[in-house]
């Protein structure tokens, strides 16, 4: 079986995906991570994210095993994945270890922007998880604050407006619910309900 789960920033669509593969007994991958890896090895080499040569180059030589997940975890390391991940060799570069990823004979859960479109097309079950923009800031704010992470709530707002309009409207792979989306809005649910959705759906359709 494989669930595949989309949606914008800190729509809740980490903890559903880590649920429902905890739930299932499926592997679970993030590929959020994988776009944030990218960004981190240019931002760490002090290489501007737009940068394509640089990027490509990047997800290419991509080495997940020795990701640290906080240093990837960041606002700023946030924003350069959404830069990169609008390159469309960058995202070529990274569709295999997806695609190898969902290919497990178990089965798998996948998050990010384009599983249910591009990546797992003829996923069992396809989740678009999304939440008004202002429980969206308050919610990834506590996260970063937590991280220790000093952004102020006006700058992750903007960063917020400008990383969904730049991930819903890239040419390459936007970010959009498909015709068999089930569609959750997490804004006035707490997660544990969230879940408690997603899981009963779940058993109810699964053959
Ligand atoms: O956790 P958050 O929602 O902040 O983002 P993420 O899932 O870690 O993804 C970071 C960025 O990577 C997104 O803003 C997208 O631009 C990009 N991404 C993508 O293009 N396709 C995916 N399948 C996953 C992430």
């Amino acid at each position: 079986m494989i669930i595949a789960i989309d949606g914008p920033l800190a729509s809740g669509k980490g903890t559903l995906a880590r649920a429902l593969a905890l739930h299932f007994g499926l592997p679970h991958l993030d590929t959020g991570s994988i776009y944030r890896a990218t960004a981190l090895v240019l931002i760490k080499n002090n290489i501007d994210p737009n940068d394509k040569a640089a990027a490509i180059k990047a997800a290419q030589n991509l080495d997940m095993s020795n990701i640290i997940d906080s240093e990837i975890r960041t606002a700023l390391v946030g924003a350069g994945a959404s830069v990169v991940a609008a390159i469309p060799e960058v995202r070529k570069a990274l569709f295999d270890f997806q695609r190898n990823f969902a290919s497990n004979p178990k089965g798998a859960v996948l998050d990010g922007r384009d599983i249910g479109t591009v990546i797992c097309p003829d996923a069992d079950f396809k989740f678009f998880v999304t939440a008004r923009p202002e429980v969206r800031a308050q919610r990834r704010l506590k996260e970063l604050h937590a991280a220790g992470d000093n952004i102020t709530i006006e700058e992750l707002t903007a960063q917020i407006i400008e990383r969904d309009y730049r991930d819903a409207n890239r040419a390459d792979a936007p970010l959009k619910p498909t015709e068999t989306s089930i569609m959750l809005d997490t804004s006035d649910m707490g997660i544990d309900e969230v879940i408690a959705k997603a899981i009963a759906t779940v058993e109810n359709h699964k053959s």
